[in-house]
């Protein structure tokens, strides 16, 4: 009965009320709305198309939430994961469609990438939920993890083992697959959520995944086409205490364990946090590379600090900044790594101390994915997944739900390798020319338990 998703999202919600105005800024930098949706919607190959998939609940406009994000040259993907039924597509792109009935003149949608084909339901074959994707900038290449169920055919008992899938996203072509051994991870109970790209030698080498359900930390050798696997109670499982996420007065529970991922910028140590905990571990490469296990994980891993409310979505930049959200704060903060490298002389000695409030909105609901461009912009998305797993959602929101937001940080991707000046110039509401492409992270998992389905 997969009843996967289900034990992944185990929502508890309370709701006292809602602030729901626009916000304002309170952390140092401002960001500033790109997109924003009441509701999504995609670009259907005609109006009869769409009409037929709602009237066979095919696409149920309110439950597609945006979540991953990453950009390429002038291309922003991002994911839906398909947490409820009625998600047609699971990953896209945004674009700008010329619209007579908008009153911009044109409608913001999300093209299925790479295909409408490639995004059926209970086709092993195809995407089935996706969280979150990393791009390699300097081969162009996307790297998309598939959990390989859905909400919907966990209950009917489809299920396909989990993959991942290598595009070429310059020439839109496949360049590989690899489907996860039973025995690495496991079809009835994983929720791969995030993932970070690790070049030993300057070349796109290692893939590591954070499986939020199963508490393991992936490994993919790029080179061999192997995978394996991690596990450590201790860092990587929800902690009781931290089970409580308030957002805007909504308690929402959150079950799940290691989630956000990064890098550093030397490639030399790995970070993840939970989602149900504020705790931040670090582990050295060198532990994650060797798929033999020489070294015990518990004997390397070390917990370096803590974060000021529990987050997702977490990436470090070229200048060794590390950006991860604080839900309960609307917020993004900043660990300024380099300064407490100095201060403890090695990467491998650091705490994590130098902590400061970036980007803070009371509009930023949920921040689940934070991405870097090559332009010195800092993308992220916001979701209000409280609001999501509200058994009175759609019935007292008319404001847009979910976001797409940039802020200026002075800052690259731990994977561009190019320099590229940062622009000064603004510009909104369109992505193009905007960013060449991008970088990493991560995100999450929520939970809700509805007791309606079974
Ligand atoms: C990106 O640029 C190319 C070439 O200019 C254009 O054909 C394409 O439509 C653009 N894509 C988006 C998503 O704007
Ligand atoms: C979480 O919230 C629930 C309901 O609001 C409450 O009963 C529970 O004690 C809280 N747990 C923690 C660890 O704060
Ligand atoms: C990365 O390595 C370079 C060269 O070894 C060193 O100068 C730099 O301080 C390192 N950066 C970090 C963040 O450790
Ligand atoms: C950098 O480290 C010094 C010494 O530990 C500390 O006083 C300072 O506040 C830190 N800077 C930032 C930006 O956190």
């Amino acid at each position: 009965m997969g009843q996967t998703i289900h034990k992944v999202i185990f929502v508890l919600l309370t709701i006292y009320g809602c602030h729901c105005h626009e916000g304002h800024d309170h952390g140092t930098i401002a960001a500033e709305v790109l997109y924003e949706w009441l509701e999504v919607d995609y670009t259907w190959p005609n109006e009869m198309t769409r009409h037929k998939a709602i009237d066979e609940r095919i696409f149920i406009p309110a439950n597609n939430a945006i979540y991953g994000i990453r950009l390429l040259k002038n291309k922003s993907f991002v994911t839906t994961p398909r947490l409820k039924e009625g998600v047609p597509s699971t990953l896209n792109f945004i674009v700008q469609v010329a619209s007579a009935t908008s009153v911009a003149g044109y409608d913001i949608l999300l093209r299925p990438y790479p295909s409408w084909e490639m995004q059926k339901v209970g086709d092993c074959n195809a995407l089935q939920l996706v969280q979150n994707i990393e791009i390699d900038p300097r081969q162009g290449y996307m790297y998309v993890i598939d959990i390989g169920h859905t909400f919907k055919n966990s209950n009917t008992g489809v299920k396909c083992p989990a993959k991942l899938i290598i595009y070429d996203i310059v020439n839109d072509n496949e360049v590989h697959r690899h489907i996860f051994p039973e025995e690495v991870v496991r079809k009835d109970n994983n929720y791969l959520s995030d993932l970070v790209l690790d070049y030993a030698n300057g070349k796109a080498s290692f893939l590591y995944i954070t499986d939020t359900l199963d508490l393991k930390l992936v490994v993919y050798d790029i080179e061999r086409d192997s995978s394996y696997f991690f596990h450590h109670m201790e860092s990587m499982a929800p902690v009781m205490q931290y089970s409580n996420v308030t957002i805007a007065q909504e308690v929402v529970r959150v079950i799940t364990g290691i989630n956000g991922i990064a890098i550093s910028p030397n490639f030399t140590h790995v970070y993840y946090s939970a989602v149900a905990g504020i705790h931040v571990y670090q582990i050295p490469t060198s532990v994650l590379r060797d798929s033999k296990g020489s070294v015990r994980f518990g004997d390397a891993v070390r917990q370096i600090g803590s974060k000021p409310s529990q987050g997702e979505g977490m990436i470090i930049s070229k200048t060794g900044n590390m950006y991860f959200s604080a839900l309960s704060e609307n917020a993004i903060y900043k660990w300024d790594f380099i300064n407490d490298s100095i201060t403890y002389g090695s990467e491998g000695n650091i705490m994590m101390d130098s902590v400061s409030l970036v980007i803070s909105n009371e509009f930023m609901q949920w921040v689940d994915s934070l991405a870097l461009d090559d332009t010195g912009y800092l993308w992220f998305t916001s979701s209000r997944f409280q609001r999501f797993f509200n058994p009175y959602y759609g019935q007292v929101y008319m404001e847009s739900i979910y976001a797409v937001w940039r802020a200026f940080v002075f800052d690259k991707s731990y994977n561009d390798f190019r320099y590229i000046p940062p622009k000064s110039k603004v510009v909104k509401y369109y992505a193009n020319d905007v960013s060449n492409y991008t970088g990493n992270i991560f995100l999450v998992i929520l939970v809700y338990l509805l007791s309606l389905s079974r």
